[in-house]
């Protein structure tokens, strides 16, 4: 099984390798860090990279920005970092992808919990995150060749406390392990259109 993961040195993404290694192939994309280079905000980027890899059984991506800060200094150019990012590089992925994706392979994005429980300063990453659970879901009815396509939605990172625990005040962080057996699922296993949430 060949597995592309884009954003794989991230926090998230890394879970994500070290979850999947064993038997399967495991291809590591992101914009500056990895063996292949991708940035997914720029589709000709995005098409380099899958005729780089070719044909592969599962899509996963572990990337995209979003700017946070309170609503009041959210500009609309720096709400289009998470539109063009978190939101349509996730999604252009898939599009530019599709033909690259084996039958019966799986795709699997990435959301983030502050979509269904607001913290200040998390609008434009809860747009994006939106966006993408509904593309899911949609997507999931009509994707040709048994192709399957899920989003994990985590809390906030054990790994990622010192970062963002200023935003996210009571919540709970989750093991990074815990979060990548959901992408697990997602690729081995037979859901489609689903939104995972870590908690
Ligand atoms: N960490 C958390 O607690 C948490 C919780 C919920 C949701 N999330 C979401 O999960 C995703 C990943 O979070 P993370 O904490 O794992 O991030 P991270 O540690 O900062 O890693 C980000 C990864 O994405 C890559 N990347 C950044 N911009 C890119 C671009 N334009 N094109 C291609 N690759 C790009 C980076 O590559 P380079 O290093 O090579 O630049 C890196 O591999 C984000 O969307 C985040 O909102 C995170």
């Amino acid at each position: 099984m060949r597995i592309l993961v884009v954003g794989a040195n991230g926090t998230i993404g890394s879970a994500v390798v070290n979850e999947m290694k064993g038997d399967t192939e495991i291809i590591k994309a992101s914009r500056s860090n990895s063996e292949i280079k991708v940035d997914i905000t720029s589709t000709d980027s995005i098409m380099r990279m899958f005729e780089e890899v070719g044909e592969i059984d599962a899509l996963v991506s572990t990337t995209g920005s979003a700017h946070f800060g309170p609503i009041e200094g959210l500009t609309p150019e720096l709400n289009r970092i998470a539109v063009n990012s978190k939101l349509l590089g996730q999604i252009n992925l898939v599009l530019l992808g599709l033909p690259y994706i084996r039958d019966k392979g799986s795709i699997t994005l990435t959301t983030g919990i502050l979509m269904d429980d607001p913290v200040v300063g998390g609008a434009s990453s809860a747009m994006a995150n939106g966006g993408i659970r509904a593309f899911v879901k949609s997507a999931a009815i009509e994707l040709p060749r048994g192709i399957r396509i899920n989003s994990v939605s985590p809390n906030m990172l054990e790994e990622s406390k010192e970062k963002y625990g200023s935003f996210f005040v009571g919540f709970e962080p989750v093991p990074a392990k815990r979060v990548a057996l959901a992408y697990r699922k997602s690729i081995l296993g037979s859901q489609t259109g689903q939104s995972y949430t870590i908690y």
